[in-house]
């Protein structure tokens, strides 16, 4: 089965307030995004179109290989991948969608995806349970509810679907419908999600915090 995978790396990272787009921050001496490329390649996918910012694009080519083709991504998360999705090929039977903000997910997230994909999944994510007590609250911050947290899981990337599936879920979601994640897109077109094991290693990189952690994950702390 050809697998596509989509790289989303558009966004400007404000939480994290590098002085350069949050993709090209380095980790290890790599960026961001070319870690994240390198985990979709070595796990099985076999090419990469990634979002990037339009005025960043000459600095994103230079830190990709060869073959990785790069799409203007969008003022969302939602309609970076929108594009990246249009520049996939019509050939490809499977479509992986990962952040450039995850990368240290090993490929074996990625092989346990298209495994999935591979036994018949429409649909499928890496997720991890939930380990603290999760409630809701009002605007007030007043606790509303308390669900059972054995039944909840955190989600994370790449995500993986059918090519058709994924391609008609984005065409029949309105525009200006700004959703996190394309799980919660494909869920909105009426298809079931399947859920394969994710990894702590994968976790997002969103403020300096996470990046520190990163950077002790790379120079050898047992995973
Ligand atoms: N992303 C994207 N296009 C956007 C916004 C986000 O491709 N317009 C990507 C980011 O590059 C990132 C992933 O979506 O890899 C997850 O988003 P997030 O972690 O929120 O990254 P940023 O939006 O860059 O960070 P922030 O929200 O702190 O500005
Ligand atoms: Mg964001």
């Amino acid at each position: 089965m050809s697998a596509v995978g989509i790289v989303a790396a558009a966004g400007s990272g404000l939480r994290l307030g590098a002085d350069r787009p949050k993709a090209l921050v380095p980790l290890g001496g790599r960026p961001l995004v070319a870690w994240a490329v390198a985990t979709l390649l070595d796990g099985g996918v076999d090419e990469v179109v990634v979002a990037v910012p339009a005025a960043d694009r000459d600095a994103f080519a230079a830190v990709l290989p060869d073959g990785v083709r790069l799409v203007e991504g969008g003022a969302t998360r939602t309609a970076s991948v929108r594009a990246a999705l249009a520049a996939v090929p019509r050939e490809g039977a499977a479509v992986l969608v990962h952040d450039a903000a995850r990368p240290l997910t090993p490929p074996a997230v990625v092989a346990r995806v298209l495994d999935a994909l591979r036994a018949g999944a429409p649909a499928v994510v890496p997720v991890l349970p939930v380990v603290d007590t999760t409630v809701a609250v009002d605007a007030g911050g007043t606790v509303t509810a308390a669900p059972d947290r054995a039944t909840l899981r955190r989600v994370q990337t790449p995500q993986g679907f059918s090519r058709r599936v994924l391609v008609e879920a984005y065409d029949a979601l309105p525009d200006g419908v700004e959703l996190t994640d394309d799980a919660a897109v494909v869920r909105a077109a009426g298809v079931p999600v399947g859920t394969v094991a994710g990894d702590e290693r994968a976790a997002k990189v969103t403020v300096a915090h996470d990046l520190a952690l990163a950077e002790l994950q790379v120079a050898g702390i047992p995973g």
